[in-house]
């Protein structure tokens, strides 16, 4: 059987510079695999490559077997990808069920004409969407929150209410772009057992981009280093944290492996 996703030889350049350079990852149903780096390594720009944010200078994205490396970023949702982003983008003024079945929207099986006319299809359809967003709420514990604009949600909250948003098209892929940025230890705890328990549910396969060593030891089998847009390391986490290269890396750039060490053993403190 082939990879869910298979990124093979991607390079990307913005003007003059390379942000990745033949850069490979397989990625099979049911992983959840890091990626990790220094600031700048170009981790967020392989979502947005994966996502038809960016497209590609260089390579191949095939998911299920299917080369999606020229699809439009709606089509690829629709196909099955969802992501959450580094910064969080949630429509401030908008009640956070509004959010959430805002996620939907590549997913509408009516037409604008139906929407129009407020057909029974339309109808159906957003009474559906209306119940899944519910359901998602209750799963991340913001049922209470429905009705509150998302400017009003607590920090934490918001990157839930992010990952129910992301949730309610069904992908089989997610893509979390520093979920935990931000994040207390005991915020961080909750976010690590909601990402465990939502792998088993949904039958999730997920990417995490994530500067917490904590986060990305407890929750990823196999975690990919990128440096300057190419692959410097790859393996379990527990070997990948010491390896030399790792070390010099984050050492020699913003030395976030060791800052997010001495957090935790703040937080812990
Ligand atoms: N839209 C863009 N235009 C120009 N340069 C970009 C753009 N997005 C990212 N870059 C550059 O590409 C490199 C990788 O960025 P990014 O993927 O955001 O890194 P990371 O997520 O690992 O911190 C950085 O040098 C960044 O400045
Ligand atoms: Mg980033």
């Amino acid at each position: 059987m082939s990879p869910l996703l298979e990124i093979i030889d991607l390079s990307h350049h913005f003007g003059g510079l390379q942000a990745i350079a033949d850069f490979s990852l397989q990625v099979e149903e049911g992983e959840l695999v890091g990626l990790i780096g220094p600031n700048g390594a170009g981790k967020t720009t392989i979502f947005n490559l994966i996502t038809g944010v960016f497209r590609l200078s260089q390579g191949r994205i095939l998911f299920r077997g299917e080369d999606i490396s020229a699809w439009a970023s709606h089509r690829i949702t629709a196909a099955g990808i969802a992501r959450t982003f580094q910064n969080i983008r949630l429509f401030k003024d908008l009640s956070v069920l509004d959010n959430v079945r805002l996620g939907a929207f590549a997913q509408h099986r009516y037409s604008l004409f139906d929407a129009l006319r407020r057909s029974r299809a339309f109808k159906d359809e957003e009474g559906r969407l209306t119940r899944r967003a519910l359901k998602l709420l209750e799963r991340f514990q913001l049922s209470h929150y429905a009705e509150t604009p998302a400017r009003h949600l607590p920090y934490g909250e918001q990157r839930r209410c992010e990952m129910a948003r992301a949730l309610i098209s069904g992908p089989r892929l997610l893509l979390l772009d520093e979920p935990a940025a931000g994040m207390n230890h005991s915020e961080a705890e909750d976010l690590i057992r909601i990402i465990r328990e939502l792998q088993d549910e949904f039958r999730l396969t997920i990417i995490l981009i994530e500067h917490q060593m904590r986060v990305v030891l407890n929750l990823c089998q196999r975690v990919t280093v990128l440096d300057f847009g190419c692959t410097i390391a790859a393996g379990p986490p527990a070997e990948i944290q010491h390896h030399p290269a790792v070390l010099e890396a984050y050492l020699g750039r913003d030395g976030s492996i060791s800052e997010a060490d001495e957090a935790e053993t703040a937080a812990q403190a």
